[in-house]
């Protein structure tokens, strides 16, 4: 593994964090005593750790550093933004340069009359307050009862009360409460978990069914919106069966329910486009959610983007002397807008989309060779967004047990091959820089493929998995 001498003493530094940070989403049980990963430096899709350890950003931050890490015009255009002007309130009738450019610049790739945009400070600021947009929206228009919000099982939204409560991963549900009332989960479209001998066609039919079955049973009335991630990114890269996200959008049209499309994850070349809604799956909904790749992670920032339909309703009759009460100090922040202005710049300039529009099929079809482990029972995704699920039997689909400590193993045995990916459980998340090549994909599907074999071979050793035909 590459190498490279740093100045840190990263048993210090671990002691030091292990004595004040509270991570996110860590095993409390362990947190005091857990190994640490501590980045220092990174450039391109390489990041170096505290030991100098030279490993590949499989995950691209958390799924948001879109451009690669290290571009020194972002600091540039970052810098000069600082000089010139770092902080200006965004309430009421204030603003900025950058944020009016950014603005432009981003609204001009929505589909359809998404014209209109609402900055925040990061993806769940962006869902809770689109959500928070429409309860506004249906009060104002006289129809208060529509309050209820569909989402699905493993959807991941957010960490604030209400994203959290419209997220359905069980695993998240244990200690915290949510509100529950007016929030309902469908079940989750996972092709890969369709009911035995249904095809994808009849699977469709039945997620579809699920969603408007569920608008009946409520009453059309009182149901204020869908939630969908294009492709459920957290919740294990979930596809859901073809035509899905189209034919979910007319259910909708059909009940006169409001359609958020989450591409928190899943917008700024992710998928091939800036927006992948429309161009990838057909869909023009009400609301676009986004964040992470908006500036691929160098400034916290997120936003939602709005029709001229609902904007141009509440801002016109009866609306004077009303506020949509819900903003940041941090919303439309300049250095943020000046980031994305820059991140923009690089995407159109390199042509990332076009690239993992190239690139794509070569990283789901490398990933796929991964089949002929007996211990991988699917990979999927869409192109850089992949996810390998591990299962103990391949016929049954059972995942690996937790007590097997799938996720500590194969993480520990990536890393010892310079590939930093994200186990979540059984399984393993893929969601590199956008400017990955093919030797870096080749390099990625090499260090995991042999990090599978080596976790298999300890269950074997151990008695723990009985080597199961393919
Ligand atoms: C689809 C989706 N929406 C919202 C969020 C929340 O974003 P943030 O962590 O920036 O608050 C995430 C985070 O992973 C996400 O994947």
């Amino acid at each position: 593994m590459a190498q490279r001498n740093l100045p840190f003493d990263t048993a210090d530094l671990t002691a030091r964090d292990r004595a004040h940070i509270i991570h996110p989403w860590i095993d409390l049980g362990t947190a005091k005593t857990q190994e640490l990963l501590i980045a220092a430096q990174s450039e391109g899709a390489y990041f170096y750790d505290t030991d100098g350890r030279k490993m590949l950003d499989g995950m691209g931050g958390m799924w948001c550093v879109n451009i690669g890490h290290g571009r020194e015009e972002m600091a540039e255009a970052i810098a000069d933004q600082v000089r010139r002007m770092a902080y200006f309130s965004p309430f009421g009738m204030l603003s900025t340069p950058p944020a009016i450019e950014f603005a432009e610049r981003v609204t001009a790739y929505a589909p359809g009359d998404l014209k209109h945009i609402f900055f925040t400070t990061g993806g769940s600021t962006a869902v809770d307050s689109a959500l928070r947009f429409i309860q506004y929206y249906f009060n104002f228009t006289g129809r208060p009862t529509k309050k209820h919000i569909i989402t699905r099982d493993y959807a991941y939204h957010g960490s604030t009360y209400l994203t959290a409560s419209v997220s359905g991963k069980p695993g998240d549900r244990g200690f915290l409460d949510f509100e529950t009332e007016r929030v309902h989960h469908l079940p989750v479209p996972n092709t890969y978990r369709r009911p035995d001998g249904m095809s994808e066609a009849e699977f469709c039919d039945k997620c579809v069914g699920d969603l408007e079955t569920k608008i009946i049973e409520l009453g059309p009335e009182n149901v204020a919106c869908f939630i969908a991630e294009p492709l459920l990114a957290s919740g294990g890269v979930i596809v859901p069966p073809q035509g899905y996200q189209r034919r979910t959008l007319e259910v909708c049209r059909k009940y006169d329910v409001l359609y958020i499309s989450d591409e928190v994850v899943t917008g700024f070349g992710r998928l091939g486009e800036i927006f992948a809604s429309e161009k990838v799956y057909g869909l023009q909904p009400d609301i676009i959610t986004c964040a992470k790749g908006l500036t691929s992670g160098y400034i916290p920032l997120g936003a939602f983007l709005l029709s001229a339909k609902l904007y141009d309703r509440v801002t016109g009759e009866g609306a004077a002397g009303k506020f949509f009460s819900n903003g940041f100090t941090y919303s439309a922040h300049p250095v943020a807008c000046a980031a994305g202005n820059k991140n923009l710049d690089i995407i159109e300039r390199e042509d990332l989309c076009g690239h993992v529009r190239r690139i794509g099929p070569y990283f789901q079809q490398r990933f796929r060779e991964l089949l002929d482990l007996p211990i991988v029972g699917d990979v999927r995704g869409s192109h850089l967004m992949l996810c390998v699920e591990f299962v103990q039997d391949k016929k049954t689909r059972e995942p690996m047990p937790a007590e097997w400590n799938f996720a500590k193993r194969i993480n520990a045995e990536c890393m010892a091959r310079g590939l930093l990916a994200r186990p979540m459980g059984h399984l393993v998340v893929l969601s590199p820089p956008l400017i990955l090549g093919k030797p870096q994909i080749d390099e990625a599907y090499v260090a995991l493929r042999a990090a599978s074999e080596a976790v298999l071979d300890g269950l074997l050793r151990e008695g723990l998995w009985r080597g199961r035909a393919a």
